[in-house]
């Protein structure tokens, strides 16, 4: 059976009702024009030849205003990405072959260059205090972090830093480098729909590799050895876990599509099967059946959607695949984000039907675009396309090559390689293609690739961070007060775990001890990096164990904060953002309301250099600099310490709006 997540903190929609409804935005970006590549609206003149209108907060201005007094937007936009211009039909590509932005942070510009003084520094003060010294219990998410980097160090550290900064290429050279690449030497012309795609894709790029060194941490945890038992060991005999999410529109059938595959591959038995196919029917919804395995709660089958996150689990040849089940409907896209925030690959479901496809594509109200861009943001690039109800369009190669063309061109713009996508026609409905090759002669006389299990073991091996210190975002706990036990799942983003091994649990700051550990609802002995497990704990009192959590070593705790710089990319179609801006902020299975304190500067998003400083309003598909404040901590780390706990999606109205790394934890919870 599946085991079932929702989002991490309890939030209902409506607590930020008000707040939006305080921040009422008075302008109407044209979506459809947007996703069409066109240029936002220019601001529009008025009756009155002496002022002109903004059309982004509608401030009458006097006509020598170049841009709005009141917001800053320019009176006649500027070519955001260079759209309009016929020069501009020759662009370089997205490099495809070039590190991945993650490579550039973890291997190049910081951690290679941060030596070995930085790390001597922190070094003999991460064990100095004793735990009972280093934090205080309180309440909630206001438990107290004792520092455990003194004054002193602290400023060296900054002086170090400051002369990492000045002294080393700077990021702006970095990704200027990376821009300037030629693909073979060869610059290919795009036709205008495609030419929006490689600036996009360029500045989530760049969002990710010019962050900055961070402000110890990195060095700290340098200072980490592993014990041997964490490490891998080659002989052991045991698979990889592939952590794959499965996303797309509402209704593409991914809940079918896992179901079936659960059961062709023995992990749902004949019996049960027969009892789903069966109480479906009961309940006029036959052809859910195989969604039923994964849809267990009433609410989600009475609807017929997934609204929680399901796990589930089968073996590949390769992999340990575990499956995250994630809903498409647009309501629950934060329970989405807290399910695929864990994925090293994902399975991005397409329903092939004419209108279908379309409905997902649609830049306001499908998911498939929003989910493909917070896969890649949470630095998922492997991706499997699965073409699926491909029955329903009679199994047809035009559809198929459509659909490959149009959604083609969007994953790149998104920052995926071609040679990263794997595109797979198949019906989960008649299972073909699935685990073994078709049998319909329509899909035979055309196709010749790989079934979909095959796909999924050609997937690359995820690299993982078993250097690293302990770092398990908590995305669900399992509470058992007869026994007085409680259980936190989630994966291992580094580090591992075993029975009897200690564990700091965030933000609470209290101490427990792992009594067990479980995979699929069986016991394993040890737990590595990339592994996702539920951890049994002891010693603990259960209230201070929550989802959005994180369980980290004793030595090595990781930040609580509650303001943030970040370096955030404004997707396609956003609302504009304004100091001010009441957001919803996303990191790993943590949700918290955020206003954005200060606009530090706007980025061009092709080279990711400064353009402007404290810019006053940012637009869709602008790169910036900004600070945030949470309404409440959350666990977080600089992107250049730790990817997992440095990614973020702010979302406004219901819809991501940005997405990008934490830069600097400014303030850290005392
Ligand atoms: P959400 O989780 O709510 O986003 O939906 P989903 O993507 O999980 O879709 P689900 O599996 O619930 O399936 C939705 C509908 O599509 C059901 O009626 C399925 O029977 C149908 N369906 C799924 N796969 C296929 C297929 O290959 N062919 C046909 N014809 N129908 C399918
Ligand atoms: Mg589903």
């Amino acid at each position: 059976m599946p085991r079932k997540f929702n989002h991490g903190l309890d939030y209902d929609d409506d607590d930020y009702g008000d707040e939006y409804d305080d921040y009422d935005y008075d302008y109407d970006i044209d979506s459809d024009a947007e996703d069409n590549g066109n240029l936002p609206k220019p601001n529009q003149e008025t009756d009155s030849s002496s002022i002109w209108r903004c059309s982004i907060c509608t401030y009458d201005n006097d006509q020598s205003m170049t841009t709005c007094d009141i917001c800053g937007v320019l009176r006649n936009p500027l070519p955001l990405s260079g759209i309009s211009n016929g020069n501009d039909l020759k662009t370089v590509p997205f490099k495809f072959d070039i590190p991945s932005p993650d490579d550039m942070v973890t291997n190049g510009l910081h951690s290679s260059k941060r030596g070995p003084k930085a790390s001597a520094t922190v070094r003999k003060d991460n064990t100095s205090a004793p735990m009972s010294a280093r934090f205080s219990n309180s309440s909630s998410l206001m438990m107290s972090k004792g520092s455990n980097v003194t004054g002193n160090e602290n400023n060296q550290l900054k002086d170090e830093e400051h002369n990492l900064r000045s002294s080393a290429k700077s990021p702006d050279e970095m990704s200027g480098t990376l821009s300037s690449y030629h693909e073979g030497g060869v610059e290919h012309t795009l036709p205008m729909d495609e030419i929006k795609p490689p600036i996009l894709a360029r500045s989530l790029d760049s969002v990710s590799i010019n962050d900055r060194g961070g402000t110890g941490k990195a060095a700290s945890w340098g200072q980490y050895k592993p014990e041997k038992w964490m490490l891998p060991e080659s002989e052991d005999g045991l698979l990889n876990q592939l952590n794959l999410a499965i996303v797309g529109h509402v209704d593409s059938g991914k809940s079918t599509l896992s179901g079936r595959l659960l059961h062709l591959l023995g992990r749902i038995s004949q019996k049960e099967m027969h009892k789903h196919e069966k109480e479906a029917k009961l309940q006029g919804k036959g052809s859910f059946a195989y969604a039923w395995a994964l849809d267990e709660s009433p609410e989600e089958r009475e609807r017929g959607i997934t609204m929680t996150v399901a796990v589930a689990y089968f073996d590949t040849k390769r992999y340990r695949v575990v499956v995250l089940d994630s809903p498409g409907h647009k309501d629950f896209v934060p329970n989405m984000i807290s399910g695929a925030t864990q994925a090293d690959a994902a399975l991005l479901v397409i329903d092939a039907s004419i209108g279908s496809f379309e409905a997902g594509m649609d830049g306001s109200k499908g998911q498939t675009k929003e989910h493909a861009q917070l896969i890649r943001s949470f630095g998922v690039d492997q991706l499997i396309v699965a073409v699926n109800k491909m029955d329903v369009v009679e199994y047809s190669n035009d559809r198929f090559n459509l659909i490959k063309r149009q959604l083609g061109t969007f994953l790149r713009s998104s920052g995926f390689r071609d040679s990263s996508v794997l595109w797979i026609p198949l019906s989960a409905m008649e299972n073909q293609n699935l685990v073994t090759a078709p049998s319909d002669v329509r899909l035979l006389s055309w196709y010749k690739g790989p079934y979909l299990l095959d796909a999924i073991d050609s997937l690359h091996p995820p690299t993982r961070d078993v250097l690293k210190p302990l770092v398990m975002p908590i995305c669900d706990v399992i509470k058992s007060p007869t026994m007085n036990q409680v259980s936190a799942c989630g994966k291992l983003e580094g580090g591992a775990l075993r029975s009897g091994v200690k564990v700091l649990v965030m933000p609470s700051g209290d101490v427990g001890t792992v009594r067990s550990l479980e995979r699929d609802s069986r016991p394993c002995a040890i737990a590595r990096s990339g592994d996702n497990v539920a951890v049994v704990l002891q010693g603990i009192d259960t209230s201070k164990v929550i989802a959005g959590g994180v369980l980290c070593h004793p030595n090595f705790p990781i930040s609580i904060a509650k303001h943030l710089e970040l370096k955030v990319l404004i997707l396609d179609g956003a609302s504009p953002i304004l100091i001010g801006s009441q957001l919803e902020f996303h990191i790993h299975h943590a949700k918290e309301a955020a206003r954005v304190e200060k606009m530090v500067s706007l980025l061009d998003p092709k080279t990711g250099k400064v353009m402007k400083k404290a810019p006053r309003c940012l637009l869709a598909k602008q790169s910036a600099v900004i600070e945030v404040v949470l309404q409440g901590p959350v666990c977080a780390e600089e992107f250049s310490s730790c990817k997992a706990l440095g990614r973020v999606s702010l979302r406004a109205l219901g819809r991501t709006i940005a997405v990008g790394i934490v830069t600097r934890v400014i303030e850290k919870e005392p």
